[in-house]
């Protein structure tokens, strides 16, 4: 059985980013005007009035100080509140192909060697753009690769999954490389008027190139072991789909939140998701290490999903046993806010440093379904 390497990661960021000040400034001002255009209502108890939000708030429920965006303005207009992100004809390059396209350009820089290598394009994502073609295949044609590629979705945790279905068509002699993206627009599934979820994501896009050991340079990390779960949950819920298509206007080119069908969008009963999937998480990884005959309290650093910053701390203390060093326990939510699938990958590729051969290190992510997956790592020569 060939095992796999993880040989090389790419990371896009929007040039665009809002800051917690920004965002609800511009919440306030809409939740303002809603309850001015509604003040008889409000006052006869038939429409509840909107409470502001506060940026206190935000930093201390959920770590986040900023989000990436691929657009600011309409996000930040209060009479608007969602991007800007124009329909584009079949013949240009969808928005999430272009973005996984720059990440998977990076990776693809920094592995060295021919697209004419890789075997398999793995889009892993949570919120795809449309049901088919699939946009790995986009993307697959954008970098001129042969062989097959699909979309695979499990929410936050579609990474580690794609890695792992990476690692096993390895393992399988099925290819012998494979490109995994995972291009975030979170922007245009939120509801920025609602108010308990408003700050929560932010837009990225990532790419990991996995590849069998027996061809691979020296450097990169040996993929040790990879293990999923999944467990059915409506705590975090999407329900938009191609049954709510009959609600839109035919001449609908923007975001669904402007069609007024923000309840078919990200919705979670987020304290819930904390007490679930926090004990879930840890208890997985300590039952997963010692499949593997890691000592977890050994970990040199833990790339965990990245949503909130309690849960990442509590996970971590669970793991290695006592409070982590901030290098032990990557955050880098402060800056990104939650990415979904790529928030692990972002923090694997930002804090790679001082690892020496053997050192060993984990990537997991958790999330919606609910489902997650631990992929543990170790430096190679
Ligand atoms: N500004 C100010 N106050 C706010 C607010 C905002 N934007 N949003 C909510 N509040 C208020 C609530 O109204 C509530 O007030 P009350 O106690 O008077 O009723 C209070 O803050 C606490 O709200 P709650 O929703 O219980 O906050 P929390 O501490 O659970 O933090 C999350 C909210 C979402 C940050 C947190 O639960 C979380 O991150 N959970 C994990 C979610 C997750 O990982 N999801 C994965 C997605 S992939």
């Amino acid at each position: 059985m060939t095992k796999a390497v993880i040989a090389a990661t790419g990371l896009f960021t929007p040039e665009q980013s809002i800051s917690n000040e920004e965002l609800v400034a511009a919440y306030n001002a809409y939740a303002e005007r809603f309850n001015a255009a509604h003040a008889a209502e409000i006052a006869e108890g038939d429409v509840a009035e909107l409470t502001p939000s506060s940026v206190e708030f935000i930093e201390k429920a959920s770590g986040i100080k900023s989000r990436f965006v691929l657009d600011k303005t309409g996000i930040l207009d209060p009479e608007r509140m969602v991007p800007h992100l124009p329909a584009r004809s079949n013949d240009e390059l969808s928005i999430l192909a272009e973005m996984a396209v720059k990440a998977a350009e990076q990776a693809i820089k920094a592995w060295g060697k021919p697209v004419s290598e890789i075997g398999a394009v793995l889009c892993a994502a949570s919120n795809m753009q449309r049901p088919y073609p699939a946009m790995a295949i986009e993307v697959q044609q954008a970098l001129g690769i042969e062989g097959f590629a699909f979309d695979m979705n499990v929410a936050c945790s579609s990474a580690t999954f794609g890695i792992k279905t990476a690692a096993d068509f390895i393992a399988s002699g099925s290819v012998k490389a494979v490109l995994m993206v995972n291009p975030e627009i979170c922007s245009a599934h939120l509801n920025f008027k609602d108010r308990d979820s408003h700050f929560i994501f932010g837009d990225v896009a990532t790419a990991v190139i996995v590849e069998a050991e027996d061809q691979a340079a020296p450097g990169g990390w040996e993929v040790l072991g990879t293990r999923l779960k999944t467990v059915m949950s409506n705590n975090i819920r999407n329900n938009f789909g191609f049954l709510n298509k009959a609600a839109l206007p035919t001449d609908a080119v923007e975001p669904l939140q402007s069609n007024g069908l923000t309840d078919k969008m990200f919705v979670q009963q987020g304290r819930k998701v904390f007490k679930d999937v926090v004990p879930m998480v840890a208890d997985m990884i300590v039952d997963h290490a010692a499949e593997l005959d890691i000592d977890p309290t050994g970990l040199k650093r833990m790339w965990l999903h990245q949503a909130n910053i309690n849960m990442n701390q509590f996970i971590g203390r669970k793991v290695l046993g006592r409070e982590p060093e901030p290098h032990e326990n990557v955050i880098i939510l402060d800056e990104y806010a939650n990415t979904s699938s790529a928030g692990s990958i972002i923090a694997f590729h930002l804090h790679q440093d001082g690892f020496e051969p053997g050192e060993t290190g984990l990537i997991c992510s958790f999330g919606a379904g609910y489902s997650a997956g631990t992929v543990f790592v170790s430096k190679r020569a």
